[in-house]
């Protein structure tokens, strides 16, 4: 059965290598799309798609009653859209541009005080994956909102709704890419170490893989203890691990590998074990980051 957005029109500001993803998996899925970009030849490759181009901001703005924007910064975002703020009068805005929770808070508010309704994202994927449904657009600011474009935002991929306070999604997309750089630097670390002994990275990674899947299960199991504030050492203590890194740390000296990753690690199990709380599950050093 067709829902009203199946063919709702939407108005696409920035085309960027990502804002170019987005206003493609719309027209991909049938969508009246209108697009612009500050430097209008990037638009010209959706118009041969079937985009309609706005010669201005304001024309671009008018043309949907939802408008998503993706550019640069939060900076570039107000570039675009103070001198059109009247426009936004009962239409919503979708800001899919990276920043603060901060940043992603006032331009709630500046939104709301301009009558528009308004909804904060976070896209964790490359513009490759926008259009697949197992990528991820998180969404913060009204949950009424998203019900209300679910269906249409959908296009680019699974919508997960974080709730009313528009900071989150910058938050979580902070924190993410976080453990995106963490986990990525743990890998390149252990394929250094493994390389020296002729170990290829492509021979490695689908057991590194696999692992992680196997460590995202103990994330789960740990992450009741952190809200729980308990963290008993039934699986693997500290103790056990502050031992166990040491062979890491043996075998990257001497293999000549830059050590400071594990060293970090060393370093807040042993303040831990220094503390009395060796006999704890590894979710205890939530409390060194916490700076406590
Ligand atoms: N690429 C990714 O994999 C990815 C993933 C997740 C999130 N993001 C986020 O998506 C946003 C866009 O990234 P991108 O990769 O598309 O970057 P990009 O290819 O460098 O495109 C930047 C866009 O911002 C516009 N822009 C910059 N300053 C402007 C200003 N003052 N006024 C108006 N427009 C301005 C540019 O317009 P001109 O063409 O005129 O310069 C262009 O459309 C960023 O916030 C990024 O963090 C990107």
């Amino acid at each position: 059965m067709k829902s009203e957005h199946d063919n709702a029109h939407v108005t696409v500001l920035g085309l960027g290598r990502m804002g170019s993803a987005l206003a493609a998996a719309f027209l991909a899925a049938g969508h009246p799309t209108t697009v612009f970009n500050r430097t209008p030849a990037k638009a010209d490759a959706l118009a041969a798609s079937g985009a309609v181009r706005a010669d201005t901001v304001a024309e671009a703005v008018e043309a949907s009653d939802l408008i998503l924007v993706c550019v640069l910064d939060y900076a570039a975002v107000h570039d675009l859209l103070d001198p059109v703020a009247g426009s936004l009068a009962g239409r919503t805005l979708v800001n899919l541009t990276s920043g603060s929770p901060e940043q992603a808070r006032e331009m709630a508010a500046w939104a709301a005080g301009h009558c528009a309704g308004y909804l904060d994202g976070g896209i964790m994927t490359t513009p490759d994956g926008v259009g697949h449904a197992e990528s991820m657009f998180l969404y913060a600011g009204s949950p009424e909102v998203l019900a209300a474009h679910r269906e249409t935002l959908a296009v680019l991929g699974d919508p997960i709704d974080l709730g009313a306070d528009p900071g989150l999604a910058s938050l979580y997309d902070a924190g993410l890419l976080g453990l995106m750089w963490s986990v990525f630097g743990g890998w390149l670390h252990a394929t250094a170490l493994v390389g020296a002994d002729g170990v290829a990275a492509s021979a490695f990674t689908p057991v590194a893989v696999r692992w992680l899947t196997t460590v995202s299960g103990f994330m789960d199991r740990y992450a009741g203890q952190i809200d729980a504030g308990h963290y008993p050492g039934d699986d693997a203590t500290i103790d056990v691990q502050l031992a166990a890194i040491e062979h890491l740390l043996h075998a990257g000296r001497e293999r000549g590998i830059d050590g400071r990753l594990p060293e970090l690690h060393r370093e807040l199990m042993a303040k831990a074990v220094a503390e009395g709380n060796g006999g704890d599950s590894y979710a205890r050093l939530v409390d060194a980051f916490r700076g406590r």
